[in-house]
């Protein structure tokens, strides 16, 4: 670009002629910082701005890391920081109003965490800086655009920073760094076009800690385009002061034990016909039929809920494969036209890896073990919608990239619906950049999202002895941006927000920890929390 179209551009986007939106911006095409905009500080010039790149719309900078290790590894911020300082001051704006914006592109592994950071004094560590994470997720590398509003910084690694120590009139340096958690030993990130954006029209809608509920509203009335559902059991069901809720507020209910292949099925008899029981899950489906409920089948297979006869199976792999088929035929067919979709496979990568986990299906069936399952599923009900669900696939990356990988594979064969993110989560984790672009995978494919088992942790530490009004609110907040995420998703790809118990002391988090927990959005009275509230005001 010429000088004069440079001078040009920036009047521009100084706001000269812009009534809403001012930017400061940095293209790097004069071959370093734009003298008017932001000053380079400290590392840029040990690493230097790159050649004009075919995706980008000039020349770019680029951090190379040439790290030693793949996983695990955080890159030292001295060493690979590049840092902006905007050379116009924020002086009267506020957060909501003020954006950072910029290209980045991964160039070459997905996986690869930028850690951007603000910072608002003359230090640069550590009580007066905020984060911001955004994790590259595209399995093909290309430019994209971020724009991160300032008021979102500060989750990453200390929510309490968030508002608490920013000052937004003090605003000095943008901070870029890059974090490899993950992906090849060497992480190229490129970044252009970096930005200030101030929009002085934008209003942002943000939880109201002090908003009075009226207690003619309902969740399920609230949400238009998705269902709200609830983990249940046969004997809440049951219990007129949990079922009067169940009616009020949900309007589809998921087992949360029921329909476990450990609940249903019961053995083998000498003929080698398979045994069932169901009695638990006949009374989860007739109590969702007679309230008008859907019901989301949970779960066919799983590592996890595998009757002992079956891990000590004696017969041949074929013979096992065909209980299999026959078991995933007979609970499917069953309830066909009843239950409205399954999570067929649960749980089928390991943590921390891309890899399968090892279990009795891998072992006995193969590899393909989950498409097989699937099939069965649709043979069995070729209206059900057929999911994959699993939990940390916000932030495990490499879990992220396998279950991914496996949902391409299924959706190659046409078998595969929707994915469930499980969603039992952290107040302060993970990120809702972590959470939005997740969530984006599946919807990029064109896929149902379902928040399937969403509940809210304060106390995973175990430090805290009773809830406290903090962690109230922040729990809140918490709620209030994951419904946000999920009312955003287009209509034709969201399905349903399951909430994975109703009250506190109902949940499967204190037995399974061993220490208190509040994760839900009732109290132990069936009193309505902020989390509630929360999710409410996330709908309007
Ligand atoms: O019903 C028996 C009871 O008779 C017995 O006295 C008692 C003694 O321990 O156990 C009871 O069964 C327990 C069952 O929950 C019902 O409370 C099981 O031991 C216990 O393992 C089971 O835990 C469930 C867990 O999955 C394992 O199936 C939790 O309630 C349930 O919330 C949890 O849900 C899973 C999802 O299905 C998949 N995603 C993760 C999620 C949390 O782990």
């Amino acid at each position: 670009m010429s000088p004069f179209l440079v001078m040009l551009c920036l009047a521009v986007q100084l706001g000269v002629s812009q009534d809403k939106e001012e930017y400061l911006v940095t293209d790097f095409d004069s071959g370093g910082i734009l003298p008017n905009a932001w000053q380079s500080f400290g590392d840029l010039a040990n690493y230097g701005v790159q050649q004009r790149n075919a995706s980008s719309d000039g020349k770019y900078y680029e951090l190379v890391w040439n790290g030693a290790t793949d996983k695990g590894y955080l890159v030292a911020q001295s060493d690979i920081t590049f840092r902006l300082i905007p050379k116009k001051k924020l002086k009267g704006k506020s957060m909501d109003n003020v954006f950072l914006k910029m290209d980045v592109n991964c160039g070459g592994a997905p996986g690869t965490v930028v850690n951007i950071v603000l910072v608002d004094g003359p230090n640069d560590c550590c009580s007066n800086e905020v984060n911001w994470q955004y994790t590259f997720t595209k399995t093909n590398c290309g430019w994209e655009t971020i724009e991160i509003n300032l008021a979102e910084f500060g989750y990453a690694y200390n929510p309490s920073n968030h508002e608490k120590y920013i000052n937004i009139n003090k605003v000095g340096r943008v901070k870029v760094g890059v974090d490899v958690f993950s992906g090849p030993a060497r992480q190229i990130v490129q970044f252009d076009n970096v930005a200030l954006v101030v929009k002085d029209s934008v209003t942002v809608k943000r939880y109201d800690e002090n908003a009075i509920i009226a207690d003619t509203t309902a969740l399920k009335t609230q949400a238009k385009d998705f269902f709200v559902g609830m983990a249940v059991n046969p004997t809440r069901v049951q219990d007129p002061k949990y079922a009067t809720v169940y009616k009020k507020e949900f309007n589809s209910i998921t087992a949360e034990n029921a329909m476990k292949m450990k609940s249903i099925l019961k053995g083998m008899d000498a003929q080698g016909n398979l045994i069932y029981d169901w009695t638990q899950s006949d009374a989860i489906v007739d109590f969702a039929e007679a309230n008008g409920m859907n019901i989301h089948g949970h779960t066919l297979i799983w590592y996890n809920s595998i009757p002992d006869f079956l891990n000590d199976f004696k017969g041949t792999d074929q013979e096992f494969e065909l209980l299999i088929e026959k078991y995933v035929t007979a609970v499917v067919s069953r309830y066909k036209g009843k239950v409205d979709s399954w999570d067929v496979v649960n749980e089928a990568i390991d943590e921390g890896t891309s890899e399968f986990r090892k279990s009795v299906f891998y072992e006995r069936m193969g590899a393909d073990y989950v498409k097989k399952c699937f099939q069965y599923a649709r043979n069995a009900d070729k209206e059900a919608k057929l999911f994959y669900n699993d939990y940390g696939l916000m932030y495990d990356t490499d879990k992220q990239r396998g279950a991914f990988a496996l949902v391409d594979d299924l959706m190659a064969d046409n078998l595969i619906d929707g994915v469930g993110y499980q969603m039992h989560i952290d107040f302060n984790f993970p990120s809702k950049q972590e959470i939005q672009s997740a969530t984006d995978l599946a919807v990029e494919r064109k896929l149902l999202v379902h928040f399937s088992e969403l509940d809210v942790k304060v106390n995973s530490k175990g430090k805290l002895k009773e809830f406290t009004v903090d962690k109230m609110q922040e729990q809140a907040k918490k709620v209030y941006e994951v419904v946000g995420i999920y009312n955003s998703i287009p209509k034709a790809y969201s399905y349903a927000l399951t909430i994975w118990g109703l009250k506190d002391d109902d949940s499967w988090i204190t037995p399974t920890y061993g220490f208190p927990d509040w994760p839900l959005l009732f109290d132990s009275d069936f009193g309505k929390k902020k989390a509630y509230s929360a999710f409410l005001q996330a709908l309007e």
